[in-house]
């Protein structure tokens, strides 16, 4: 439009110098590359040869399992491996006991028989199903709520189908309810009650349950059949819950939260109570003891098993990412070292109170109205605090 002849030589001229500009930075760049400088460099001697053996059993399989998906490794099997890393017991069945660990593992014998077990079966991953449904995520649902219970805990999971867990329509988004449950072996001892729980399931329809010994040290391996699970019946579900069934779950609030997340960030989403700086305990007397036999180093960043909340996303790829990352006994830790496996880190949201909140506000409506999850709760108290935040006419500042 109206500009003069001298200013529109000006507009001209520099921009002509800024266009000299970027193509002097440009051939800089393309001319250092081809001098070499930033070449790819091939290593010309095997590099895993340098790879020390750790000290500690879980360490070592996962050095194992990443060379094993190393694929220039796999390329070149004909060149020297050291004979640790050749671990041929791989291509055995995997699901028989694996006694080279007695000897593997340098205390083994005077370990605890919950980690003598673990031990046994570490490689194993494939259990059969025996309660399954398959249609109940037909329709995607926006929220599936998975709840880790045991065989006997009837009482816990009716109170969540009567509070929490109700499946159906809530805030005008569909939400599944299912519990993830293992078997009460006879060996342990335990009563028959599975009458009882086919009698449970043909009334309610939302018992996933899996043919392995449902103890603390098989939490992961219910986590690592969960996230095939989810591949295989629920792969429309936007969002995941999965958590204990001795917690409160405020799932009102938690349709607040994931409706108004925006898109990027609800395709990443992994919130809990995160944990982080924390490493194995080391006292034999904690629940969380792990020798140093076992592992050793820092735990990533992980959410407390008590609850946490996922988007449908990466439970597909925690699901890809979890075939390579060893097995390890605390399953909330596993899932904090598939997520670093993903170059992903947990995010804390102080609305999940996985060590409860303070006791003078137990009793006060109002203190669960802007939480997500409190533990521990009975199921009486899970009904109650239901009913309190149910009510229309709950007002709080
Ligand atoms: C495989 O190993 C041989 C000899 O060790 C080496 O010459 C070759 O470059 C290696 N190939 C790859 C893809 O690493
Ligand atoms: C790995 O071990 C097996 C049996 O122990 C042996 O036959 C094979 O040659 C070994 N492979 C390498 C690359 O050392
Ligand atoms: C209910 O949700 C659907 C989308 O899932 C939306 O189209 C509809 O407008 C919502 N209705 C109300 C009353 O919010
Ligand atoms: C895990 O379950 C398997 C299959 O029931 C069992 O053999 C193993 O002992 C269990 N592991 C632990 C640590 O309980
Ligand atoms: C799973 O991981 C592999 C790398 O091991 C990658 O090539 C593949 O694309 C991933 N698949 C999905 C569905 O993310
Ligand atoms: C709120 O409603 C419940 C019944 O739904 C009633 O018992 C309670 O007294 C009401 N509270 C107030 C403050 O109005």
């Amino acid at each position: 439009m109206g500009l003069l002849p001298k200013m529109r030589l000006k507009v001209v001229v520099s921009l002509t110098m800024v266009n000299l500009f970027i193509f002097i930075i440009i051939s800089r760049n393309i001319s250092q590359d081809k001098s070499g400088h930033q070449k790819i460099r091939i290593p010309s001697k095997p590099f895993w040869g340098k790879v020390a053996p750790s000290s500690a059993y879980w360490n070592r399989q996962q050095q194992i399992v990443d060379i094993h998906s190393n694929h220039i490794f796999m390329m070149n099997r004909s060149s020297d491996i050291p004979e640790w890393l050749n671990d041929t017991s791989l291509t055995s069945n995997l699901c028989q006991p694996n006694l080279r660990v007695t000897t593997q593992v340098k205390d083994y014998n005077s370990l605890p028989p919950r980690f003598k077990d673990f031990l046994l079966y570490m490689r194993c991953r494939s259990y059969p199903i025996i309660m399954d449904q398959p249609d109940i995520c037909k329709e995607p649902p926006f929220l599936l709520l998975a709840v880790k219970s045991l065989v006997p805990h009837f009482d816990r999971r009716q109170a969540i189908r009567q509070s929490w867990g109700k499946a159906g329509v809530l805030a005008n988004r569909t939400v599944v309810t299912i519990f993830l449950l293992g078997n009460a072996t006879p060996g342990d001892h335990h009563p028959d009650l599975s009458g009882m729980l086919h009698f449970e399931n043909a009334r309610h329809k939302d018992i996933i349950q899996w043919d392995f010994r449902d103890s603390f040290f098989n939490l992961t391996v219910k986590e690592v059949l969960f996230l095939e699970w989810i591949q295989a019946r629920c792969s429309g579900a936007r969002f995941i819950f999965k958590g204990d069934d001795d917690v409160f779950v405020n799932t009102y609030r938690i349709m607040d939260f994931l409706k108004g997340l925006s898109g990027p960030k609800a395709k990443d989403l992994f919130v809990g109570d995160v944990i982080t700086n924390a490493g194995p305990h080391r006292d034999k007397r904690v629940k969380y003891f792990i020798p140093e036999s076992m592992y050793v180093g820092m735990y990533p960043p992980y959410a407390g098993g008590g609850g946490y909340l996922y988007s449908g996303d990466i439970a597909t790829r925690l699901h890809n990412a979890s075939e390579r990352v060893a097995l390890y006994p605390i399953d909330d830790v596993y899932t904090g070292m598939c997520l670093r496996k993903l170059g992903l880190a947990p995010e804390k949201h102080k609305g999940f109170r996985t060590f409860n909140i303070e006791e003078k506000y137990r009793s006060n409506p109002c203190a669960y109205k802007s939480l997500m999850l409190v533990h521990p709760r009975t199921p009486q108290e899970m009904i109650q605090i239901w009913a309190w935040l149910s009510r229309p006419n709950l007002t709080c500042q």
